[in-house]
């Protein structure tokens, strides 16, 4: 939500700024803007409400001296304040001296604008970070030094913040971070600091990670330091994503790229975890306490893969799981032996944060992370962590990261459960040997749908509401189904238990309206789906042999394995795509959404 990059190269900074704009614009795309030193210590301000493209397109009409090789840039997802140019980042102090680029919230900007505006500093947008220019600028008056200026500036801040501040005179940058995430790197091409190492990839082959409260300048050494004094840096840690998979390929776009991806990260995880989910090697080697009772937070297709994950530990193991939406979780009371357990794949969602602090902080429960971003501050705060290993994703809809999520805590859960005695070895290493089995069948999943959905998408274009429904194991998919629709069509969708339809939904249904029935061959959902038929519907069935999609595979047993049909979500991402193309919607980056939700 909202993407910062900064440079410091000797070559012209808009040559790094742009492109690594482009890969933070998933981040939010709302607008966006830079500010670039320039050759006779001023700062060049240039910003568009939009897409990057449009920023780009205003450059050539930059009349003003030549821009040299520091700069900060920033996409935004508007959280305070509409959008406007105005509203735009980078945000400057009254003189046009310093500039400056956020992302976060400032908690306490009502008070500290009131305060500023009192002592004649003149404001130009509504939007909280603007302050921080404003006190860097009044810091900088009685102090004469930037960095010195941005550590007291940040001791007013109440919130979060990642940020970067440019100086015009001196062409100083000075960038910090508290609970929201930006790294710092150097490479061949110079120094940079970004909110998502996806920005950079491409220039630097390890980065740091920045602490909550830590202040670095980037200057010919890197000079850290806390709010108080200077600090040592935190260890560089590899980059691990290749500029390559932050590259679209042959793909038309991301999301298309990203549910092709399925089968191979379905392959490496269960690579990686295999062999420690029979011996419950994968658990203990987490440190964390016998698995007696577990408290679930997330959101978004993250709860989804919880819901898969918590019917599986409940199914399997006996365990009582609780599973609660990240943002109402105050409403829970937890029990003594709880593990709490935090399913993010940004591990940066505010929400979950929160969630965290007042669960598992408040009860010493110990936490669990799980998420695609092993540096993220969920990660950071977490007893141990679980890293997902996705690899990037850049549609802003969730995809294989769900995948990822559910594998990773299916291993993990069944590895728990033989490490506490509730699943015996054999059964465990049957239930290894049917997950083996999923690379194959999520590719086979793909290749239908990719056959038989945009026929039946055409068919639904002029839909204005759909039904999906479920039973049992199949339901995290079907709600997981809706929401991908929702998100990329822009219509409305709701997931049902099937048999919940007889006691009101039913009333939606007309002749015409589209049911996706999730049909893991529970025996009383014929019956359920006689009741749609017989009003008209337009019922889609995913699931075995017979079904509209038939994408699951018979099994050597009975009745769906404790995990559900996994393979049903492969059609679902396809439907919502395949249907948003034939109504002209951006795949990768729907209207109001962006990546990694920042606020509560
Ligand atoms: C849907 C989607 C969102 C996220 C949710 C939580 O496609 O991506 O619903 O799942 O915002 O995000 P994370 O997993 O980063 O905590």
């Amino acid at each position: 939500m909202c993407g910062i990059i900064a440079c410091r190269t000797p070559v012209p900074a808009l040559e790094f700024l742009l492109p690594g704009l482009r890969r933070l614009e998933y981040r939010g795309y709302d607008s966006a803007g830079v500010a670039v030193h320039t050759t006779t210590g001023a700062i060049a301000r240039l910003r568009a409400v939009g897409r990057i493209e449009t920023l780009q397109k205003r450059l050539p009409g930059w009349a003003g001296p030549d821009l040299d090789g520091v700069g900060i840039g920033h996409t935004r997802w508007a959280t305070h304040g509409a959008v406007t140019e105005q509203n735009a980042h980078p945000h400057n102090d009254c003189s046009g001296r310093i500039s400056l680029v956020h992302n976060g919230i400032i908690d306490n900007a009502g008070e500290l604008r009131a305060e500023l505006a009192a002592a004649g500093h003149v404001f130009e947008s509504v939007v909280d970070s603007e302050v921080i220019a404003h006190l860097v600028e009044d810091r900088f008056d009685e102090l004469g030094d930037l960095r010195a200026a941005v550590r007291a500036a940040l001791t007013r801040l109440r919130g979060s913040w990642a940020l970067a501040v440019l100086q015009g005179t001196t062409g100083r940058l000075v960038v910090a971070a508290h609970r929201s995430p930006l790294v710092v790197a150097r490479g061949e091409h110079g120094d940079f600091a970004a909110s998502d190492p996806a920005a950079i990839t491409e220039w630097v082959e390890h980065l740091r990670v920045l602490r909550d409260g830590d202040v670095v300048e980037l200057a010919d050494e890197h000079r850290w330091s806390g709010l108080e004094a200077p600090l040592a840096a935190p260890p560089a840690v590899p980059c691990t994503w290749s500029a390559e998979t932050v590259q679209l390929g042959d793909y038309r776009d991301f999301m298309a790229k990203e549910i092709d991806q399925q089968p191979q990260v379905a392959a490496r995880i269960l690579d990686e975890l295999g062999p420690g989910i029979v011996d419950g090697a994968v658990w203990t080697g987490l440190g964390l306490p016998p698995l007696r009772r577990i408290h679930m937070l997330a959101c978004g297709t993250s709860l989804h893969a919880g819901q898969v994950i918590a019917g599986l530990l409940r199914r399997v193991g006996g365990i009582p799981v609780t599973l609660s939406v990240a943002s109402e979780v105050d409403e829970e009371i937890l029990e003594a032996d709880t593990l709490t357990v935090a399913i993010s794949q940004s591990g940066e969602t505010a929400d979950v944060l929160r969630a965290v602090e007042g669960s598992s902080a408040a009860s010493g429960s110990p936490l669990l992370a799980l998420t695609n971003n092993p540096h993220s501050t969920l990660a950071r705060r977490a007893d141990a962590v679980l890293s997902c290993s996705a690899g990037p994703e850049i549609a802003v809809a969730a995809t294989k990261t769900f995948l990822s999520q559910v594998l990773t805590g299916v291993g993990v859960a069944l590895s728990g459960l033989v490490a506490c005695g509730r699943l015996d070895t054999t059964r465990a290493r049957a239930l290894v040997t049917e997950l083996d089995a999923l690379p194959d069948r999520l590719a086979t999943a793909a290749l239908t749908a990719n056959q038989l959905l945009p026929t039946l998408a055409a068919e639904l274009t002029q839909a204005s509401g759909f039904l999906f429904l479920a039973r049992g194991t199949g339901l995290p998919y079907a709600a997981e189904g809706a929401l991908k629709l929702k998100e990329l069509t822009y219509r409305w969708a709701q997931s049902y238990p099937a048999g919940e339809l007889k006691h009101g939904p039913l009333a939606l249904v007309e002749a015409g309206t589209p049911v996706i029935v999730i049909d893991d061959g529970d025996p009383r959902m014929p019956g359920n789906l006689a009741a749609v038929q017989a009003r008209g519907a337009r019922m889609i069935s995913i699931g075995g042999p017979g079904c509209a999609v038939p994408v699951i595979l018979p099994r050597a047993t009975a009745g769906p394995p404790p995990w559900g049909p996994l393979e049903t979500v492969v059609p679902l991402q396809v439907l919502a795509r395949t249907l948003a193309l034939a109504l002209g919607r951006d795949i990768d980056k729907p209207r109001n959404l962006a990546k990694s939700v920042t606020v509560e």
